[in-house]
């Protein structure tokens, strides 16, 4: 049987307004309005459990209408919740705005996110040694992520950490803890400013030379695998000379999935999402198969709008090769 992927992190009630092209500061754009379930830790979840991995939620929330939404959907997702609840803070928000091309910008109340604490993290360690991957992002109180992490990887479950959003603090110590780091150009550029002293242009990693590109990773982390995932343009991985994870090779690429994109939201939490369930289904597989089902998964969730809502499921999706 495979193993669990417990995702710990954010939950947010996303309010999305859609427009044209994005307003300069200043100006006023006519569009539309949706709400609906996200934050990087709940889509993440959605992603894991839809891909089809037995998934729990460690989380925290406040006692309101967002907090009874996210119980009612993770039960219908079939997820575990287990959520710390902070009576006197408002759940998670984000207000989203979408471009007709499916870009967005997003600005993000952490809320209850901010107070999960390590005690809570503590609670749930059994579940955590249990798993076979646990998956965090940077929505979250930071001394949480790395309890979680420490915990997981003390018992030998695989830790992935998906550094979002990129102005989320972070120690050389919390990146350790990661065997396998999720950044999108801008989340990568910003930790090199942070942790190598390098100043890269995010719009440059795509077509830098591939050596390069994993020269940058090492400088950044020494033993973990780092997967870059480059919009449309695909994913970059580079593992540790010595870990190759079940690959031919230390480093690679693999091209972009077309998709007919209409909103983008989500789709680095698809990934990493959908690359938790894979390598828990898999744990002694070829990392390639997952990071080819991921990039093929969150192809797929830029076909629909919304964030958690918008994720596929497997049957969705051809089976992995
Ligand atoms: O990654 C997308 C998510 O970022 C949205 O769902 C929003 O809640 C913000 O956390
Ligand atoms: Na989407």
């Amino acid at each position: 049987m495979s193993g669990t992927v417990v995702v710990v992190g954010s939950y947010n009630q996303d309010h999305v307004w859609s427009a044209d092209d994005l307003p300069e500061p200043g100006a006023t754009r006519l569009g539309t309005y949706a709400s609906g379930p996200g934050g990087k830790g709940f889509n993440q979840a959605v992603a894991s459990a839809r891909a089809g991995a037995r998934t729990s939620f460690v989380t925290a929330l406040g006692e309101d209408l967002a907090a009874s939404h996210a119980f009612a959907l993770a039960q219908a997702e079939g997820i575990t919740l287990l959520a710390q609840i902070h009576p006197d803070l408002p759940s998670g928000a984000a207000g989203i705005f979408v471009d007709a091309q499916g870009r967005n910008v997003i600005v993000v109340a952490a809320g209850a996110n901010a107070a999960l604490s390590p005690d809570f993290i503590l609670g749930q360690r059994e579940r955590l040694e249990t798993a076979a991957v646990v998956l965090a992002q940077l929505e979250v109180a930071t001394e949480a992520i790395a309890s979680a992490l420490r915990i997981a990887n003390i018992a030998g479950a695989a830790t992935i950490l998906n550094p979002a959003p990129a102005n989320a603090p972070t120690t050389a110590g919390l990146l350790a803890q990661a065997d396998i780091l999720t950044p999108n150009e801008t989340e990568f550029a910003a930790l090199l400013e942070r942790h190598a002293d390098l100043q890269v242009d995010p719009d440059r990693l795509a077509t830098m030379n591939d050596a390069a590109l994993q020269d940058l990773c090492r400088q950044l982390v020494r033993d973990g695998t780092v997967v870059i995932t480059l919009g449309a343009a695909g994913v970059f991985v580079s593992h540790p000379s010595d870990n190759l994870r079940g690959d031919e090779t230390s480093h690679y690429r693999m091209a972009g999935v077309p998709a007919r994109t209409v909103d983008t939201t989500g789709a680095g939490d698809a990934f990493s999402g959908a690359l938790a369930a894979a390598l828990a289904a898999v744990p002694k597989g070829r990392f390639r198969d997952a990071v080819a089902y991921a990039n093929r998964y969150a192809s797929r969730s830029t076909e629909r709008h919304g964030a958690a809502l918008a994720m596929p499921y497997a049957a969705d999706l051809a089976p992995a090769r």
